[in-house]
């Protein structure tokens, strides 16, 4: 044994939307232990900020990331950088991506301010290549490892066909460590820009909630969607279609993964255009 923490824990406890059972979690917090965790049927968690689980939670071990895997090294590489450029050492996929946003912020290091605001860890956001209107991920990638049973890996994003909320990494492909790719600029600069993007939010729920439900399709709001479906203020349990912005689901207290998928199914069944769901179901 490679010495992974490992621990059955509710997973509603690591999700944002504060829903889901139990699971063996494994902590892990180095290379070694992460070939130990993927030996089995094996599911990754970031922030759970994406994430439905189901009440009964899930069978395969759940991996999550510590320790070194959490932490960011920000020297620039000067093999790298030049110029305005930096590239920087590794950062773990487990960093939780506000506190890395604020971090650049005030090391005026630009590219990635436009993902502010997103409750993730580093390896999930990358892993969907989250974003905003005002960026995304892959606006400051320079490497990507990636872990599988088969082996670890280092990629680029030029590898991978990546695009709107995708990074064209197939689920189940751990990314433990990225480099990320800057440009230096004026600390007010940068959080100038981080300021616009978060204006954006000013109309999104504050409750418990996994983010938006679906994609937008073709560039058009879901959310806009739902709404003239008169669906915002809907209820099933103890979930409910949020009033302040209708593609969020948000969690009154109490609810059940079977109130949130009963909402899911009550969008579809009502909006005429087809929606692909955002959220990731577990199982
Ligand atoms: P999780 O929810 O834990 O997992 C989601 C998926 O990523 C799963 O498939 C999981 O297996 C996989 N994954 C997690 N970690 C790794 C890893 N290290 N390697 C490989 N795969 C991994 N999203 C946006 O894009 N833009 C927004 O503006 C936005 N705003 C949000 C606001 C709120 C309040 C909330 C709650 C969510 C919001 N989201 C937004 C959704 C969510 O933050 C993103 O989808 C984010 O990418 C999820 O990352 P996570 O680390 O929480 O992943
Ligand atoms: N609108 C409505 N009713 C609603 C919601 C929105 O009429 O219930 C209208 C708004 O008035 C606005 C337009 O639709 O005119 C767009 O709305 P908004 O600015 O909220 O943006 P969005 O397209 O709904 C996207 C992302 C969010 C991201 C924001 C801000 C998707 C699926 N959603 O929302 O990302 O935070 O832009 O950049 O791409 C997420 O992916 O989880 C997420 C929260």
């Amino acid at each position: 044994r490679t010495g992974a923490r490992v621990e059955r824990l509710p997973l509603a406890r690591y999700t944002t939307l504060g829903v889901g059972g139990e699971a063996e979690v494994w902590f892990v917090s180095n290379g070694a232990q992460l070939a130990e965790a993927v030996e089995a049927p094996y599911r990754i968690l970031g922030g759970g900020s994406n994430l439905v689980v189901a009440d009964e939670g899930v069978p395969e071990r759940v991996i999550r990331l510590t320790g070194p895997l959490a932490e960011a090294d920000l020297t620039p590489d000067p093999a790298l950088s030049s110029g305005e450029t930096v590239v920087t050492g590794w950062v773990g996929g487990g960093v939780p991506l506000p506190g890395l946003i604020r971090k650049l912020q005030k090391l005026g290091l630009s590219n990635l301010e436009g993902t502010v605001g997103i409750p993730a860890q580093v390896g999930g956001a990358v892993w969907m290549n989250a974003g905003t209107r005002y960026g995304e991920m892959f606006d400051g990638l320079h490497t990507l490892e990636i872990v599988t049973p088969g082996g670890t890996r280092q990629v680029t994003p030029d590898d991978l066909a990546w695009g709107y909320r995708q990074s064209g990494i197939p689920r189940g492909h751990i990314v433990s460590r990225v480099r990320l790719r800057l440009r230096r600029s004026a600390p007010e600069e940068v959080l100038a820009k981080m300021d616009f993007a978060d204006q954006a939010r000013k109309g999104q729920p504050k409750m418990k909630t996994p983010g938006c439900a679906f994609k937008n399709p073709g560039g058009v709001s879901a959310g806009k969607l739902i709404d003239e479906a008169g669906l915002k203020g809907a209820r099933v349990g103890g979930a409910m279609i949020a009033p302040e912005h209708a593609n969020f689901i948000v969690n009154l207290g109490g609810a059940s993964s079977a109130d949130v998928h009963a909402l899911l199914a009550l969008i579809r069944e009502r909006v005429g255009a087809p929606l692909e769901l955002e959220y990731e179901l577990w199982p």
